[in-house]
């Protein structure tokens, strides 16, 4: 998925790079380069040589840097990502399966309401690995207070008399990637519920969304 994306943007990169001293300057030289290439170097062969140089670098340098940068979501991460919310993590017990604050359990902290968060990606991580010690957010990293990893060691929290609430699984990082992929695309800044947005939501009409009219 995520990993595949980058290596064919990584492999469109180096093709884009290197095809203008294929048509030039190295000539015949570089015989042994992989033969992926060949395409490429056809499409350039001809005058206007520079623009087509800038024509084929260009979008790969973009999409590289959108790739690095943005990573939009793929759709099997988001779905991944509802799952761990859902099910994995049981995010819903305390921020509701909306993510709205409706918590699912009355006996859990109240969880925020992530459609109204105004964290960004590195710092919604960073709050799902290192939880809020004191306020009802577990930690989802199994070493965060292990190693100082959160800037503070089991021996501060315990100083401070700052609790944690136990996680119901802890997540690798490629698990909290999903989580955060899923929070952008389906529950941040979004709209509060109502019937279209949870069939939406779910993907169908599903016994949850009996609760809003039609
Ligand atoms: C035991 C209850 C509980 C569980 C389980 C829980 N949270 Fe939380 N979460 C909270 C509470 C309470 C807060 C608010 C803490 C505070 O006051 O800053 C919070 C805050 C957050 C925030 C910060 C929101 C903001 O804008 O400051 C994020 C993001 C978050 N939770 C994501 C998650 C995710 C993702 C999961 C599942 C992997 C999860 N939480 C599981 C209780 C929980």
């Amino acid at each position: 998925m995520n990993a595949d994306g980058m290596n064919a943007d990584g492999d469109a990169m180096c093709s884009g790079l290197r095809q203008p001293a294929l048509g030039s300057r190295d000539g015949g030289r570089r015989t042994h380069v992989h033969t992926r290439l060949r395409p490429l170097r056809r499409a350039s062969a001809g005058s206007g040589f520079g623009r087509r140089w800038a024509a084929v670098l260009l979008p790969s340098f973009w999409l590289l840097a959108a790739a690095i940068s943005a990573q939009p979501p793929d759709g099997a991460s988001v779905a991944a990502g509802m799952r761990i919310y859902l099910q994995k993590g049981d995010c819903q017990a305390c921020h509701g399966w909306a993510a709205d604050g409706r918590k699912m359990d009355s006996q859990m902290p109240d969880g925020a309401n992530l459609r109204m968060t105004s964290l960004d990606r590195d710092g919604l991580i960073e709050v799902i690995r290192c939880g809020r010690p004191g306020l009802g957010m577990p930690a989802f990293d199994r070493l965060a207070y292990k190693d100082g990893r959160c800037g503070m060691t089991e021996a501060d929290l315990k100083r401070l008399g700052l609790t944690l609430y136990d996680p119901a699984a802890t997540l690798q990082p490629r698990e909290i990637d999903h989580l955060v992929d899923f929070l952008f695309a389906k529950v941040i800044g979004k709209a509060s519920m109502d019937r279209a947005a949870c069939i939406e939501y779910w993907g169908s009409d599903v016994e949850a969304c009996a609760e809003f009219p039609r």
